[in-house]
């Protein structure tokens, strides 16, 4: 079977492109809450609130406050993005959070994820950043992808969210050291 994902770009985009992809942002993001991701977002997702959504983070990349990445395919749909928080307090600067890391499901399970990460800590580096934290729900698909990638597990912290249906879940905290 061929890896149509082998032929993927990995973007960093400025404020103004995010403003325009919010559209095909609002699908990655809506497409991920109906499979079940737990991604701060409860069902039904609307439009607007995923529109709304992206367009916050629009401003916050525009401030320099987050960078924005966005995987596409040969066709330049966006199939997945990523997103890093540069902006942290003052006796922290050298510390950034990876935050909605997200594939469409059509998407899944050809590697897509794993070249937005890679991509996530080369633009980290960049952005002087040595210490990465995440976090994600606990025993999800996400969790072997990020042991995949280097990052250690600090620990998880019972019923500290709820799935888009409701249902209370783990959320497990990861970070990584950048040589
Ligand atoms: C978690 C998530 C981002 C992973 O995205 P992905 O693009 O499918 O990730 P990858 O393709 O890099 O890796 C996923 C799996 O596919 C496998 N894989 C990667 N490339 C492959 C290929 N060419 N052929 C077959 N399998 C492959 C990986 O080994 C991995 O296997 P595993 O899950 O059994 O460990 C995606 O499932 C998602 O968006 N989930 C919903 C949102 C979410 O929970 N985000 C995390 C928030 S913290």
């Amino acid at each position: 079977m061929t890896n149509r994902y082998a032929m993927l770009t990995i973007k960093k985009l400025n404020g103004e492109e995010a403003a325009s992809r919010a559209p095909a942002l609002a699908d990655v993001l809506i497409d991920c809450v109906e499979g079940g991701a737990s991604v701060s977002f409860m069902l039904p997702i609307s439009r607007d609130t995923a529109l709304d959504f992206w367009h916050g983070v629009a401003r916050g990349v525009a401030r320099g406050e987050r960078i924005l990445l966005v995987a596409e395919d040969a066709e330049e749909h966006i199939v997945g993005t990523v997103q890093i928080v540069t902006a942290q307090p003052e006796n922290q600067p050298h510390r950034a959070d990876i935050a909605k890391m997200l594939v469409s499901r059509r998407a899944r399970r050809q590697g897509v994820a794993q070249r937005l990460m890679a991509a996530a800590d080369a633009a980290a580096r960049e952005a002087g950043k040595t210490v990465l934290v995440l976090d994600t729900v606990t025993g999800g698909d996400a969790e072997r992808l990020y042991q995949r990638a280097g990052w250690q597990r600090v620990g998880s912290v019972p019923m500290y969210a709820l799935m888009p249906d409701g249902a209370l879940c783990g959320t497990t905290f990861y970070y990584k050291h950048l040589a």
